[in-house]
């Protein structure tokens, strides 16, 4: 397979619009600008870069950064091998030869010494100098650079330099509305849309006590987890503390409001029971946790 039909996105990702984020990615992709993509974790950033990848018809290459990182790892390296030495392209300069869009998730996570060899790219020349081999790559007319970042996270130590920042467009990114959410879930899932809406009201319990003891709220990853647990027949409550508490905190405190949160929801589902349709796939057992 060549390297550009190797990450090529051949099957529509599903992903659910918030904004006006696909008529400005489209503009910036027109005009090969640079887009970083702030928002917390699991709120549908790299569905969405996926998405456009797709709808763009271009590869996708993907680099999650993390701090061992260096700039051989995205430029490329020699290798030794039994004929030789033997030059060995990284994924960045894979993406400005064949023209992909290149992801850099999580690229605070990398060190600054590592984030300054995207420079070039971003400069009207768009090239790549890869100083070992002696070669300066011009990128191919269609190679786009995106990043993700999450400004929730960064300390002063890990942040971007303002000249690294600058040089990017950005779209800001946070979880969608409630009923857009849940809306979310059960397209993925298939889950019961009654249901996926008493997903997102515990996520709502919880982000409101993000600063107030939890760094993160529930994202909507951890909500389609939550989703699938329970389409395997898993009891809402064991579901809940499984996918959407136990993997946020460590406290003892925070847990045992988010698991009374979890028990007030249900309890009126099991009055209720809106959801549990026989033969319908994704009703949950009667009796909760
Ligand atoms: N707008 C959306 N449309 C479709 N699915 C979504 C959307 N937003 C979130 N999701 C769901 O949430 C999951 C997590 O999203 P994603 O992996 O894109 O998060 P992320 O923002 O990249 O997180 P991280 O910063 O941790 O990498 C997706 O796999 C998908 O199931
Ligand atoms: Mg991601």
């Amino acid at each position: 397979m060549s390297d550009t039909a190797q990450y090529l996105i051949r099957q529509e990702p599903f992903y659910q619009p918030l904004h006006e984020e696909v008529a400005l990615y489209q503009a910036a992709w027109d005009e090969r600008l640079p887009v970083m993509i702030k928002g917390p974790t699991g709120c549908g950033k790299s569905r969405f870069v996926e998405y456009m990848a797709w709808r763009l018809g271009r590869p996708l290459i993907t680099v999650a950064c993390n701090e061992d990182m260096t700039a051989s790892d995205l430029v490329g390296r020699y290798l030794l091998d039994a004929g030789g030495t033997r030059w060995l392209d990284g994924p960045l300069t894979t993406a400005a030869r064949i023209g992909a869009i290149c992801y850099l998730d999580e690229i605070v996570e990398a060190r600054q010494d590592t984030t300054v060899v995207i420079h070039p790219l971003t400069d009207h020349r768009r090239v790549l100098p890869l100083d070992k081999k002696g070669e300066l790559l011009e990128a191919h007319a269609d190679f786009q650079l995106v990043i993700s970042y999450n400004p929730g996270y960064q300390s002063l130590m890990k942040d971007l330099k303002q000249s690294t920042k600058q040089r990017f467009t950005a779209l800001h990114f946070d979880y969608a509305d409630a009923d857009t959410e849940a809306g979310i879930i059960a397209t993925e899932t298939g889950t019961d849309p009654a249901l996926a809406q008493r997903l997102v009201q515990m996520a709502g319990a919880a982000r409101n006590l993000k600063g107030h003891g939890l760094d993160e709220g529930i994202s909507t990853r951890l909500l389609v987890y939550a989703a699938r647990l329970l389409k395997r027949g898993v009891a809402p409550r064991a579901a809940c503390r499984m996918a959407l508490v136990d993997p946020i905190t460590d406290d003892k405190d925070i847990r045992s409001t988010l698991y009374h949160a979890i028990d007030a929801l249900f309890e009126v589902q099991s009055d209720a029971r809106p959801v549990a349709r026989s033969g319908d796939p994704s009703s949950v057992p009667s009796q909760a946790g």
